[in-house]
């Protein structure tokens, strides 16, 4: 079962040169997963990594491979990713017209089960598949880029989320990517966000498994207050 609170270092931010090492330093910091952000530069305005990627970080880490899929027509990919080793599969809401039959072709490979919602994209048009997901990911930025600032409004979602699941008897975990570093991870915390996803904040960093702490410190603190 996911741990409660959990740090999800995004490797786009990471030196792709040097990936071997990056993962190295965040498991290092007691990173719980590892979030690997795939662009088709399609249905995000820029490319990053695919598959061959995904297979080389299998071999380099026993983490959790957490495999973001901003690309068109995931449903292509779902097999290829899974062979290559991913853990968890996220794909978003929008753009895909047959959601609940993608979100199933990822549980039928056994698969953590996630969806993304965009900044602009209400919860409620995921009310139909929130008892199926393993997490709902609430981005904090439009995605495409890493190093872009926290958008507030995602505060609210996950708030909206977490008053939904507790209502409802939902299993899902609230993910949140985007601008979230050690002036964002409070609020997020105690708006109901558990997983953490950071780029800039951990691999920008000098030390990024002191990062990855520093992170997860700071949202401990943010829960300890709120009781
Ligand atoms: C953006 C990606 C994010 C991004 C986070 O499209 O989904 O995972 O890499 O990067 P930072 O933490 O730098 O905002
Ligand atoms: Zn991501």
């Amino acid at each position: 079962m996911m741990p409660r609170l959990a740090i999800a270092p995004s490797i786009l931010a990471a030196d792709f040169a040097a990936l071997g090492g990056a993962v190295r330093a965040i498991e290092q910091g007691g990173a719980e997963l590892v979030h690997v952000d795939v662009m088709d530069g399609h249905f995000v305005p820029n490319i990053s990594i695919g598959i061959p990627v995904v297979e080389s970080l299998r071999k380099a880490t026993r983490l959790p491979l957490d495999v973001h899929l901003m690309i068109q027509a995931p449903e292509r990919y779902v097999d290829a990713f899974a062979d290559a080793g991913a853990d968890s599969l996220i794909v978003h809401q929008e753009g895909n017209y047959h959601l609940q039959r993608l979100l199933a072709s990822i549980r039928h490979r056994n698969l953590g089960v996630g969806v993304a919602i965009n900044p602009a994209t209400p919860v409620a048009t995921l009310a139909e598949v929130l008892g199926e997901v393993d997490v709902v990911l609430v981005m904090s930025v439009n995605p495409g880029f890493g190093g872009q600032k926290f958008l507030p409004g995602s505060l609210g979602k996950m708030r909206r989320l977490h008053e939904l699941r507790e209502r409802e008897g939902y299993k899902f975990r609230i993910q949140v990517d985007g601008g979230v570093a050690l002036d964002t991870v409070p609020d997020i915390a105690r708006a109901g966000g558990e997983i953490f996803v950071a780029g800039t904040s951990v691999f920008h960093e000098p030390d990024p498994a002191e990062a990855v702490r520093r992170l997860r410190q700071s949202a401990l603190d943010a829960l300890a207050q709120r009781v």
